[in-house]
């Protein structure tokens, strides 16, 4: 009798955006980095291409999902595996879940094909999921996840999906993430900002041009490990996301309490809106997080980039 072939895994990171959201919708550079925590996509032998859905979605989410993974098996040719999932990444809340979904059942699939899961390969298939998820997301959340390094990206002009330069730094990079108030959806703050952009085109062009040279110069002082540069970086963005109506009190509070507890920077990170996740650069975290979870606060740190093992 023929052995079958074993269990096989695939992780897809989640992500948080040091600088640049949303002005990448409009073409400017982001830089983003991949987070330690993410979601493990497991597959076994099966007769026909398949997923399990997790418990306690909603109609509404079993029916993306469906439709999103219908679109991974076709692009990976159906292999007949069976797929379960299992995130350690808090759900929802700008942390790129559903990159990270897309990647793990993208890698695993090419898996089961028998395809090399190359970044590229990876972020292709992932990227048809996460249209099913987000419409026209600007690629930047599947891209870091596909690459797992902290990468520069930008949309092509005219195109829907964009190139992540990998930047490498000489430093340790470590971020807390911190939870603050009831999240928005992505897709309504962006839509909104849209409307606003359509409205007043040329006073929002100057904050997204703005943003993205910030974002250049965030990456160059990554590369030239000058991570007070990177810090002042972020508050800048803080202060033009603010601008751009994407900071409510919740997420400004928290901005504050991060930069009270030595944050070299701090900023929302994601869509922004009522709430969700804010950012702070720490050279030594653990200290901030015991702070954060003794008074109730959700968070976790993560390194998101560093001196790579030899
Ligand atoms: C979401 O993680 C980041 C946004 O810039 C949207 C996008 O890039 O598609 C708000």
């Amino acid at each position: 009798m023929a052995s079958r072939p074993p269990p096989i895994e695939a992780f897809g990171a989640g992500k948080v955006i040091l600088l640049g959201e949303h002005s990448v919708v409009y073409g400017h550079p982001a830089l983003a980095g991949p987070l330690s925590q993410g979601v493990t996509a497991r597959g076994v032998p099966a007769k026909r291409c398949q997923l399990t859905l997790p418990p306690h979605l909603s109609r509404h989410q079993r029916a993306q999902l469906t439709a999103a993974f219908a679109r991974a098996a076709k692009a990976t040719g159906e292999p007949a595996v069976k797929v379960t999932l299992d995130a350690d990444l808090p759900l929802a809340v700008g942390l790129g879940s559903s990159a990270a979904l897309s990647v793990a059942c993208s890698r695993l699939l090419l898996k089961a094909a028998g395809k090399e899961p190359t970044a590229k390969e990876t972020a292709r298939v992932a990227w048809e999921m996460e249209q099913e998820f987000h419409g026209t997301p600007s690629g930047v959340d599947h891209t870091t996840s596909a690459e797992e390094r902290l990468v520069l990206y930008r949309r092509k002009p005219g195109t829907a999906v964009g190139k992540g330069r990998v930047v490498d730094s000489p430093k340790s990079l470590s971020v807390v993430v911190a939870l603050a108030g009831e999240r928005s959806p992505t897709k309504a703050t962006v839509g909104a900002l849209r409307e606003r952009q359509a409205r007043w085109p040329e006073r929002y062009r100057r904050l997204f041009t703005e943003i993205g040279r910030v974002a250049s110069e965030g990456a160059e002082a990554v590369a030239s490990g000058d991570l007070a540069a990177l810090g002042d970086a972020m508050n800048v963005n803080q202060g033009l996301l603010a601008a751009l109506g994407l900071s409510s009190p919740p997420l400004e509070e928290m901005v504050y309490r991060l930069r009270g507890l030595g944050a070299l920077g701090a900023k929302l990170t994601g869509a922004g809106g009522d709430g969700g996740a804010v950012i702070g650069l720490f050279l030594e975290p653990a200290p901030a997080v015991a702070k954060l979870t003794a008074l109730g606060v959700r968070c976790f740190s993560s390194q998101l980039a560093g001196p790579r093992a030899t």
